[in-house]
Formats: C-alpha cells, structure tokens, sequence
C-alpha cells in the first residue's frame, strides 16, 4: 500500500490561483479564457483508410461523411482529414499537385461541400493537412519551374548548382533516405527535397510563394474549414548558404551516414512565415495544429510565437516519446509541457508512428492498457488529437512481406523500417469481410484483429475500449475540472500509480493510473486535506474507492469526483 500527500496548502494556493486567471479574462470567450479549440476533441482521419463508400478498395469523402453520426456519438468536435488533394500518392497525398481540388479517387469538391455541410449540421468542424513544406513533382508550379532556368516559377523552388560534376551542392541527406538533392539534367542543376524526390521543397524565401499559400488557407476558410494542421513545419527553411551537417557516428536505416539536421531543419524564419499564416486564421476563428517534433520545451514555446502569435496547437511529441508505462516518465513530460507556454496538445498516435495500441501493450493487458493511455491523455489539461481506430484499440499490423509494402520508404528500410502502412490499415467497422471498410480489394489487407476489435462489436459492449473512449469523452465535454481545471500532480513517487489532480474553483477530480502489473491500494490521505472521499466518475479493471483509499487492479483506472 502506498500513502498519499495531497498538500492542503498547495491545493488551495493553487484553487485561488485558479480562481483570480478566471478574473482577469472575462474579454475571452468562457470564464476561463477558453477558445473553442481548447474545448475541442480532434480525430484525425486518414481517409483513404476510413470509408470506401464506391467500393473500390479506397476511402472517400463520401465514406466520411457516412460515419458522422458515428464520430458525434463518440464525442469528437473536430476532424483533422490527412492530405485528399490531387496528388501522384508517392507519399499517399503528403505530394500534392493541386491544393485547391479534391484527387478524384476521394471525390469532388461537390463532395467536399457536402461533407462540410453534413459536418456542420453535427457540430463537427472540419480541419484540413496543409502540406507547406513541398508540393509533388507533379504541381504546375514545379512543372514550370523545372522547364527552364529562367521559368515564372524557377525560384519558387531550391535549385542550386552541385558542388563539382556529379556532385550535388551539400551533404544533407533525406529523411526518406539518399540524398536531398536530385539533379536535373535538362537545367543542370539541383533541385531540393527533404522527403521523397517526387516532394520537391516550397521557397518560402519568396514572397510569391509566401502569398499563393496565404491565399489557398484563405480560399478553404471560405469553404467552411476551421484550421489546418501544418505539415513538416521544422522543415519548411534552410540554411542559405547551404552549410554542411554535421555528421554523427553510424548509418540510417536507409545506409545513410548519419547526420544531425542542423541547417535544414527548425531555421529561424520558419516563425516569420507562421505568424503570416497565423494572421490569416485569425481572421477566420481557425486554429492552427503544427506537426512539430521538437526536442524540448523551449523549442516547442518557439512554435506558440511570442505571444502566441503562431501555431496554437503545436503537437507535443515529447510525450510519445514516452515508450512505456513509466509514471516518472509522464510525469516529467506532464509538468513540461504544464509549464509551457501555450495551451498543450496531446497524441498518442498517428499515421507515422507504431499505434498506442501496441507501443505500450504488454501482449497480455493490451485493452486495459488502451483505456489506460485513454485515462491518460483525455483527462489532462489540454486538446486531445485521438487517431482514428485508437478507440476501438487498433493494432499495428505491418505488411508480411517486402513485395507488399505499399509505403515507399518502407521497402528501402526492409525490414528494419517496414514503413508506415501497419499504422494506416482500413478502419474496423465490423465482423464482415473486410471489416465493413469496403466490399472490393481494401487498398491495404484488412488486420486479423478485425473479428476482435471492431466498432458494432464495441458498440453493444458496456467494457469494450470504445464504451470506455465515449464515457471519457462524455466526461470530459461535461466535467468542469476536466475542461478548465488546472493539473495538479500528487503523490508523485509512487513508482506505479500516475495520480493527479485537475482543479477548478474549489472542486476537484482525482485520477488515478495504475501502470504496473499489480494491485494496488493507495492512501490519498482525502481527509487531511478537507475531503470526505473520492466518487467514481469512471474506471476500469473493478477500481474502487473508500474513504481516503483507492484500489486499483493491474493497468486499472480510476477518475473520482473529490466530495466534502
Ligand atoms: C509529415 C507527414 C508524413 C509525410 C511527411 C512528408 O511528416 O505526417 O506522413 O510523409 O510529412 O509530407
Ligand atoms: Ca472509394
């Protein structure tokens, strides 16, 4: 049994302190401040993989906008729909060749019109991927730009002379493997690209440039969208003088020297460029979510903008870095990011990263420990992203063999880096064949653990990870410490139980994780600190609480409501 310590003099410090922010904003939209996408619950949909409404093995848009009753009863607010743009799809529509259309394979923007209106009627706004690093190969612009050396578009994207015959002009080296240079015989020059050759990188240097991407978020805005997640921000400045990288011991997977992205990536004008695009949301009550893979926190304050003049939502990779069920660990990348100096936002998964579902899995708890990380990140102070399938704890399931790897990256890295297909397989509706996702070929094999875990078995399943994600969600739109209330951590050496506190006005809700494998009791001392006892609000795995104690079984749950 562990003994707890609230600290009644940090709790009330902290409930005054609470008390006097919620003064001083009374211009903001609710007591607290508060803008609606601090209030929002995001889904990010990939929609090739979410709904094939014409049945030929790919999502669409009109797959979507089939499923919006099922996304408002799950409780979300907004969705973040990956790139659906025309696009050669070498990196699955992250290469966009038109920004202002829809890829016919996804539908029109009839379509599109009609997915916004249906959305709207839900009470779901509609976030789309903004690819601002690069655009495919295919782009006009490109096109034009890769006609001649003195083309309208030439310096809309980076060419440079190589260094010597054969020889491109630095050592950077692509993400995606090779280097970041690809040479164009008919010009003789370099153009480049920090991903695949075909994703040729934007100038934002010019001020054309600049201006033509300002002006595709302002026409989509006009169309009804609320915001964009920007893709690859860290990326989207170089170097101008196009120095070396430094070079580190050993190779990537791709048999690439290693080497740290010190002149291509996280460059200063990178936040002129934001607070253009900023500007432009504002005008719109849109919110920007960044893709920002940041190494600490001052690098994430650097997103928000001085101010918070820039992204309002960069995502916190920090925490899923995160790899194991380590209280100390979250704790620490909790109070990181409370300290930071924007509103947090918080994913445990997405379609480039091994799902939540087994990256903390143990093999055995897998769907107590779903609802667990669901307990974790719904429940903190901040805007959730959640990934479609997460809620119905969708497994990871890379392709078996190289000659099926549909991602390109994934056959250059084989078999260490199988690519990222296992992250994006088709959404699990049902127990049909292809998992009701389509009735032709699904354009990646529907996962085995589709007869398990689906959304009309989970429906009717009061203990089904799906039952648990809706009742959070519930929670969290209804409860006042959970959507306002500030983070407060408590009985922070417990080496196996992640407790904390969130705190509005003089109320409070306890939440209590269990990341071990074992029972435990804990003594949260309730009484001490002016609080008869805890009352459930929602758990897992036969949680329970008495007086100043909770127990909790192995990976349980418990979110308690403090009562006088
Ligand atoms: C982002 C996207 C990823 C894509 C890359 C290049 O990281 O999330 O899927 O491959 O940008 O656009
Ligand atoms: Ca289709």
């Amino acid at each position: 049994m562990t003994r707890g310590f609230i600290g009644i003099s940090v709790l009330f410090s902290l409930f005054s302190c609470v008390a006097l922010i919620g003064q001083s904003s009374k211009r903001a939209l609710d007591v607290q401040g508060h803008q609606w996408w601090q209030h929002a619950v995001f889904y990010e949909i990939y929609p090739r993989s979410f709904a094939d409404s014409n049945n030929d093995g790919i999502g669409d848009l009109n797959g979507i906008a089939s499923k919006l009753d099922y996304l408002k009863d799950l409780g979300v607010d907004a969705i973040w729909l990956t790139p659906f743009f025309p696009s050669p799809q070498v990196d699955f529509g992250y290469d966009v060749s038109d920004y202002q259309a829809i890829d016919p394979m996804y539908g029109s923007l009839a379509d599109f019109d009609t997915l916004a209106a249906a959305a709207k009627k839900h009470g779901i706004r509609l976030i789309l991927d903004f690819v601002v690093n690069h655009t495919s190969d295919q782009h006009k612009w490109f096109v034009d730009s890769k006609s001649s050396r003195t083309s309208q578009h030439r310096n809309w994207y980076i060419w440079r002379d190589g260094k010597g015959p054969g020889q491109p002009p630095n050592n950077w080296t692509s993400t995606f493997g090779g280097s970041t240079w690809k040479f164009d015989p008919a010009t003789n020059q370099y153009y480049y690209h920090y991903f695949y050759p075909e994703q040729p990188d934007l100038n934002w240097r010019n001020p054309a440039v600049k201006q033509a991407m300002f002006g595709v978020t302002r026409w989509w805005y006009k169309r009804g969208v609320s915001g964009f997640r920007l893709d690859a921000v860290d990326t989207m400045f170089e170097d101008p003088n196009l120095k070396d990288n430094p070079v580190r011991p050993g190779k990537s997977v791709y048999g690439d020297p290693l080497q740290e992205h010190k002149y291509n990536t996280k460059q200063p004008e990178i936040h002129q460029a934001l607070r253009g695009l900023r500007k432009v949301t504002d005008e719109y009550n849109g919110v920007l979510i960044g893709e920002t893979w940041t190494a600490d926190i001052n690098e994430l304050n650097e997103y928000y903008g001085k101010g918070n003049n820039e992204l309002q939502l960069p995502m916190d990779f920090l925490f899923t870095n995160v790899n194991k069920l380590s209280p100390a660990e979250f704790r620490k990348q909790i109070a990181a990011i409370n300290s930071a100096s924007g509103w947090p936002t918080f994913v445990i998964s997405n379609h480039d990263i091994v799902r939540s579902y087994d990256r903390y899995g143990d093999g055995q708890h897998n769907d107590d420990i779903a609802k667990l990380m669901a307990a974790l990140y719904l429940t903190l102070r901040g805007t959730p992203i959640l990934y479609y399938g997460e809620e119905i704890g969708m497994k990871t399931t890379p392709p078996a063999r190289k000659e099926d790897v549909k991602d390109p990256k994934g056959r250059t890295g084989w078999p260490t880096d199988k690519g990222r297909d296992g992250e994006r397989t088709p959404m699990q509706w049902d127990q049909s064949d292809n998992a009701g996702f389509t009735k032709a070929k699904p354009w990646l094999p529907v996962p085995p653990t589709a007869k398990t875990h689906n959304v009309a078995d989970e429906q009717r399943d009061p203990a089904s990870i799906l039952s648990f994600y809706k009742q959070l969600l519930k929670l969290r739109h209804t409860n006042k410490e959970l959507l306002d209330g500030s983070y407060l951590p408590v009985n922070q050496n417990d080496e196996n139980v992640l407790s904390y506190l969130r705190v509005f006005e003089d109320q409070a809700v306890l939440v209590a994780l269990n990341m071990s494998g074992t029972a435990q009791k804990i003594n949260y001392e309730l009484k001490r600190n002016g609080f008869a006892s805890a009352k459930p609000l929602a758990t897992t795995g036969n949680s329970s609480s008495s007086g100043d104690f909770v127990s909790l079984g192995p990976y349980a749950v418990f979110i308690g409501q403090l009562v006088r």
